[in-house]
């Protein structure tokens, strides 16, 4: 019988292994409130609608600009640049000029923690 060692690649490990890292302390938002938070060397968004926290990429899927320094509009983020609209808790892209949604990541309260589900590094 021929027995062979098979190794996971390196992207499949990074896949497979995520962990809740945390992103801000509690409290650090007030109802209806945004912060712009960084992970691992990327830009994300914390935002805070109602009693719930959502977490997307910050950076606008457009062309550069940071979604948090946008106008904050019940659940929807336009971005200060172009005016481009997206749906915080789904990331949807709402119409031109943006048509590529934006990254979500799940998100917990955890120990007076905002943590974020993130690859492990
Ligand atoms: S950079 Fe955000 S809409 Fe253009």
């Amino acid at each position: 019988m021929l027995l062979q060692h098979i190794n996971p690649s390196p992207k499949t490990a990074w896949i497979s292994s995520m962990v809740w890292k945390c992103i801000a302390k509690l409290p650090s938002l007030s109802e209806e409130d945004m912060l712009a938070a960084k992970l691992d060397g990327k830009d994300i968004a914390v935002f805070k609608l109602g009693d719930r926290y959502y977490a997307t990429s910050n950076i606008c899927s457009h062309q550069y600009a940071l979604l948090t320094d946008g106008y904050l509009d019940g659940d929807v983020i336009e971005c200060p640049l172009h005016q481009g609209r997206f749906h915080i808790p789904s990331g949807k892209a709402l119409g031109d000029p943006v048509t590529e949604d934006l990254a979500v990541y799940p998100v917990r309260v955890e120990n007076d923690e905002i943590q974020v589900e993130w690859p492990e590094a």
